[in-house]
């Protein structure tokens, strides 16, 4: 068994996952957002502040498993370095005290891998990662060989739906919200104009923050921020965010042919966003693959089944060697 720890922005998670079959055995993850909710954001200081609690609370729990684990598997990049160092400084605490090696964990990675967790892995794949700290649509031939097509030029996907919502006054994560308010909003009563048109639209990337821009001058034309204003705000961001992802996923695969499309990050777990998606792939004749709700967010699950192909391959590395970064290219 691999025991790993995900530690890398808000979420503290750890999971236990059997090497032979992949089967998840033990998986927990406390939250911070209801501490970061009054803040607006992520504050980093607190974040690792309260990873330091709530970690050794989640490892007591997965203490019945220790005899039998093998590994030690911990997110070490990228993301907000003092976070990934509490989970970091955990793993090889227990690599020392278990002898047991140590094995580090891209994040986004780890969030490929949250589409084959308890499964087989199966590349190639063409991958669109959403999620707070990216927007990144991916050529995926193994976890070695990974092509960019198309990056953010600024704000995520993710982000831009929590900004948009600290403006409207909603708490800190807002895409859930968000999507749930626009629900009951009319998506064409603020016309917001797709980015990156016009002279760019040649570009292969994405950007979100003229999109941001654009609802903080209509938010601020408002008179009334009325429940139904708020809806509708919300249902046109919306439609204008993902009609921007989708315009550029059809640009990349107009001469580029796709067969298994994935969608992976905290963001992927819009159902506007996934039908979206399931359109496209209906009319390129792919698959569309989506992780379980529960691990489209971070979480230690989807490290542990990256972990498992890590294992296979022996990429260990020593206490002395294992590095937290908080940038990955
Ligand atoms: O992958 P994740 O848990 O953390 C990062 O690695 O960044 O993603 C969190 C992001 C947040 O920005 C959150 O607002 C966004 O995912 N998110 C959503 C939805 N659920 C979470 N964005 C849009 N619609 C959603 N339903
Ligand atoms: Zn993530």
């Amino acid at each position: 068994m691999i025991l790993s720890i995900e530690s890398s922005c808000d979420d503290s998670s750890i999971a236990i996952t059997r090497l032979s079959d992949k089967k998840l055995l033990f998986h927990k993850k406390i939250s911070q957002d209801a501490e970061h909710a009054k803040y607006g954001g992520v504050v980093p200081e607190l974040a690792a502040r309260l990873h330091a609690v709530t970690l050794p609370k989640i490892l007591e729990e997965a203490q019945p498993y220790f005899s039998e684990l093998k590994a030690i598997a911990v997110t070490n990049e990228p993301g907000l370095s003092v976070s990934l160092v509490e989970g970091v400084s955990m793993a090889k605490a227990l690599s020392v005290a278990l002898h047991l090696p140590l094995l580090g964990i891209n994040h986004l990675k780890g969030h490929i891998c949250s589409l084959f967790i308890e499964d087989e892995i199966r590349f190639p794949m063409d991958v669109l990662l959403v999620s707070g700290g990216h927007t990144q649509l991916l050529h995926v031939k193994s976890l070695e060989e990974i092509t960019l097509l198309a990056t953010t030029m600024d704000d995520s996907f993710g982000e831009s739906f929590d900004k948009v919502g600290k403006m409207l006054g909603l708490p800190y994560p807002a895409g859930p919200l968000i999507e749930a308010y626009a629900l009951k909003g009319n998506a064409k009563r603020f016309d917001f104009t797709i980015p990156l048109q016009g002279t760019s639209t040649s570009l292969l990337a994405f950007s979100y923050s003229g999109l941001k821009n654009q609802v903080r001058l209509c938010v601020e034309a408002q008179e009334k921020l009325d429940e139904q204003t708020i809806c509708d705000i919300c249902a046109s961001f919306q439609r204008v965010a993902v009609a921007h992802l989708m315009q550029k996923i059809k640009k990349a695969y107009k001469e580029r042919s796709v067969e298994h499309f994935g969608v992976v990050g905290g963001a992927s777990a819009n159902l506007y966003l996934r039908g979206e998606l399931e359109a496209f792939c209906a009319s390129k004749k792919a698959t569309l693959h989506t992780a379980k709700m529960e691990f489209c967010s971070d979480n230690a699950a989807m490290i542990g089944r990256c972990a498992v192909e890590a294992y296979a391959k022996g990429t260990f590395v020593s206490i002395v060697d294992l590095k937290v970064r908080s940038t990955y290219e």
